[in-house]
């Protein structure tokens, strides 16, 4: 595992990345993939994998891989993908390496929100930032930041996808509303009360010609193509 050197990190943003403990993460997949996505976000974790699928290139960056549920699934376009996992998480990052360690993936502790130092000549096909923009702090014109942190390293054609948990401009289910002032509290896994969907298009508009934002249940799924 590899840490990039970097400004301190504030409390804000290691608070995202802090409730992923072993015991959240082992039951993360049925409770969380498994129960809260469909039943209160609205959006089958399937939904997301379709996804994940369309889209995963040979050579692929994950970002902040969480277990690594959709990456121990993806169907790569080879046996044998060049995968880096990025997270500020290192129990994230042993759970998510460890689910794909046949495929020999590259671990690196990095805050997304800085630059990534993957190494100048590194390129991927595919990037994903599934369920990782509602725990990033800060306006969603911040957390978009990731992007340029990520572009650098696209391969021209590359495609950034992923996922995130909307409070404004998305049709609710009757859960949602409560979860998300529940899951915004003090040490409370997201970090999106103000994160809608306009702002989410207009900053991946602001950044690419080339994209697509669908949106299911609570959550909104964006597929963009780097030119
Ligand atoms: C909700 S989980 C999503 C996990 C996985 N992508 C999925 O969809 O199942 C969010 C992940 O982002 C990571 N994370 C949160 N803030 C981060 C940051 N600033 N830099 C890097 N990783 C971060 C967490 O540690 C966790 O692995």
């Amino acid at each position: 595992m590899t840490t990039a050197p970097s400004a301190p990190l504030r409390e804000e943003v290691l608070a995202g990345a802090a409730p992923y403990t072993s015991r959240i993460l082992s039951t993360y997949d049925t409770w969380v993939l498994g129960f809260v996505c469909p039943v209160v976000w609205g959006c089958p974790r399937d939904e997301m994998l379709r996804q994940y699928n369309r889209s995963a290139g040979a050579r692929h960056l994950d970002l902040g891989p969480g277990t690594g549920w959709f990456l121990e699934r993806a169907t790569f376009p080879t046996l044998t993908p060049e995968l880096v996992l990025a997270d500020l998480n290192e129990g994230v990052l042993r759970r998510a390496g460890g689910r794909v360690a046949h495929l020999r993936p590259r671990l690196v502790k990095r805050d997304v929100l800085q630059p990534l130092d993957l190494g100048e000549d590194t390129r991927f096909d595919s990037a994903a930032l599934n369920m990782l923009l509602h725990c990033l702090p800060g306006r969603m014109s911040h957390k978009l930041t990731v992007l340029d942190q990520v572009r650098p390293y696209m391969a021209p054609g590359g495609r950034i996808f992923g996922s995130t948990v909307l409070a404004k401009g998305v049709r609710h289910g009757r859960l949602a509303p409560r979860a998300l002032e529940n899951l915004n509290k003090d040490d409370g896994p997201l970090n999106n009360l103000d994160d809608s969907l306009e702002d989410l298009e207009a900053g991946i508009a602001d950044r690419f010609d080339d994209y697509r934002i669908a949106v299911r249940g609570s959550i909104a799924l964006f597929d963009i193509t780097v030119g």
